[in-house]
Order: structure tokens, then C-alpha cells, then sequence
């Protein structure tokens, strides 16, 4: 944790100059805020002082500087030391000694990235082949709809470790169901990024016998949309295409875009990048999920969860 990137937030947690976020994790915590030029700046949650925490762990909100709830020494928003009290008392202090030190910050897709290490690489190094898989998802473009968040009572790497495989269907969400294993592909990208896509509305390849499209489309809708009236698989097209069509055209109503342009696996399918250490992100537009792990400060049987739903921005905004 002390030298990986790692999202801290999404841009939209801190639209405005003087909103901030405190990322935690573990014992580290971190301050992301928007500065008055609009920049994103990110300091090391501790007072130069003392080392008092200047924002309550787990906060955000707006705050127009950095003031220390300790004995009050405050920083703008750009890390300057502005208000020192009894500063006839502190010789050695000024601007040039006790300026905020900030930490790395990079922005890609619309999330924040922070590094605690100072001599970090580049963000855009440690990314590998998500900036150029990720082109055509726009991540950049989605609002968060839901942000859950929770304290759970399991180890960070045993929560993560079940969402890097599909191996757990069958039993876990299936309830052992003869043939329920989707048809899994695992793929490993350089040291920080793995993905996994599973098809949705294709038959598991050991299905005996092999359901037909229409069974495979009944299958989806039934799932999805209850009590609809199911269009036949018109001859020469799959139960994934009509599916597909369908979702493209629902979307486009809700949202009030085109998505044509998106292959029917971008609609569908179970598509999960997972970036070393903690972050699982869904950019499929009917799965648009981010969730992460993080470990608990305190005890290693408790972590905490965060699930968001990045969903497309209306045009309107
Ligand atoms: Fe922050 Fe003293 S600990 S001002």
C-alpha cells in the first residue's frame, strides 16, 4: 500500500475548488482535494505539527483550507502555510519548511489515483494496457450512480480473491445446477492488471444437450425483464444479438444516447479488469461496476467495501 497507484476516488466526489475526500486504507490516509485553479492536489493526512490527522478519516465534503484541529496551524488549498499561531514562537517554521508535501496524483477514466510513495513512477506506466483496452468505454463520461460502502468482517485478499474467478458460480450463485459454469476466459496483462470476461447467453460448453437460441434468450430475458413478452431469435441471428439489441435500445431511451456503436460483448457480457492491488472494474454497460478492498487499520479479519455503479452521463448532464 505504501507505493502502489490506487484510485482513491472518482473526479465527482470533488467537482468544485475546495472539495475534498479522504481516502483511507489501512493506517495511510490520504487528502485529495480540488484546488482553486481546479487542479487535483493530494497531501499525506497529517499535520506538519504534530502529525494530528487534518480531516476525520472516512470524511469528504468542502473545506475553503487545511486547518489542524490540534493547536489550528492551516494550508490553503495549494499546501502554503498561511496561519501560524504564536508564530513568534516557532523560529524555524515558514512557508519554505512546513508547506503541505503533497503526494503523486493522477487522474485516468475519471478516477483519481494517489501514490503515498513520493518516488512513484507514472501512473499511465503502472495502468499497462488499460488507457488503450478501456478506449472505446468512456469511462470518463459516467456519474456515479450508487456508492455502497461497508465494513465487512473478512480479510482484504480472501474478499478480493473470490471476485478474480468464476470458478465459484456453480455452487455459489448457481446452487450446484447441472452445467451453470460460465465459459470463462482469464487473460494477464504485464505485473498490475488481469481481466476475465465471461459470455452472457452462451451455453456452457459441457451443456448436454446444447439448449437452443431461444431457450438461451428466454434464459436472459426471464432474468432480467419479468412478465415481458420474448421475441423469437429471428433465423441467422443468437439469443446474444436480440439480447444485446435489446439492451443498446434501453439504454439509449434511459440515457438518452447512442450506443449502436457498442459490440454486443461492451452490452453483455461479465468483462472485469482487475488493477494490482485492490481495484476490480465491470466497464460493460449493463455490469458497470467498480468495487475495491481495502484492509481494516486495526484487525486483519475485517476489511472495507466500497461498490460503485458508473452509469452514462444524460447528455444533459
Ligand atoms: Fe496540528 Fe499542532 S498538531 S497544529
Amino acid at each position: 500500500w505504501p507505493r502502489v497507484w490506487q484510485w482513491a476516488c472518482r473526479e465527482d466526489h470533488i467537482p468544485e475548488a475546495g472539495d475534498y475526500y479522504v481516502y483511507d486504507v489501512g493506517h495511510l490516509s490520504a487528502i485529495v482535494l480540488r484546488t482553486e485553479s481546479g487542479e487535483i492536489k493530494a497531501y499525506y493526512n497529517a499535520c506538519m505539527h504534530r502529525g494530528t490527522q487534518l480531516k476525520e478519516p472516512g470524511s469528504c465534503g468542502y473545506s475553503p483550507e487545511l486547518k489542524c484541529p490540534f493547536h489550528g496551524w492551516t494550508w490553503s488549498l495549494d499546501g502554503e502555510l498561511t496561519e501560524l499561531p504564536q508564530a513568534w514562537d516557532f523560529p524555524h517554521a515558514n512557508e519554505d519548511s512546513h508547506r503541505l508535501p503533497e503526494m503523486p496524483v493522477d487522474t485516468w477514466a475519471g478516477f483519481v489515483f494517489i501514490n503515498f510513495d513520493q518516488n512513484a513512477g507514472p501512473l499511465e506506466d503502472y495502468l499497462g494496457v488499460l488507457p488503450d483496452h478501456f478506449a472505446d468505454f468512456n469511462l470518463e463520461d459516467r456519474y456515479v450512480e450508487i456508492h455502497m460502502q461497508k465494513r465487512l468482517p473478512a480479510n482484504w485478499k480472501a474478499s478480493a480473491e473470490a471476485f478474480l474467478e468464476a470458478y465459484h458460480v456453480k455452487e455459489t450463485h448457481a446452487g450446484g445446477r447441472q452445467w451453470s459454469e460460465p465459459a470463462t476466459q482469464y487473460d494477464v496483462f504485464g505485473d498490475n492488471v488481469t481481466r476475465f470476461i465471461h459470455t452472457v447467453g452462451s451455453p456452457c460448453p459441457l451443456a448436454e444437450p446444447v439448449p437452443s437460441e431461444q431457450e438461451l434468450l428466454e434464459a436472459l430475458w426471464q432474468r432480467r425483464v419479468e412478465d415481458e413478452v420474448i421475441p423469437t431469435v429471428p433465423e441467422g441471428m443468437t439469443a446474444r444479438d436480440v439480447y444485446a439489441d435489446f439492451i443498446r435500445d434501453q439504454f439509449a431511451e434511459k440515457y438518452e444516447q447512442d450506443f449502436s456503436h457498442i459490440s454486443t460483448a461492451q452490452a453483455l457480457d461479465s468483462i472485469e479488469y482487475f488493477l494490482f492491488p485492490n481495484a476490480f472494474i465491470f466497464p460493460g454497460l449493463s455490469l458497470p461496476m467498480v468495487y475495491r478492498f481495502r484492509p481494516d487499520p486495526v484487525d486483519p479479519d475485517f476489511c472495507t467495501f466500497d461498490l460503485l455503479f458508473l452509469r452514462p452521463k444524460p447528455l444533459d448532464g
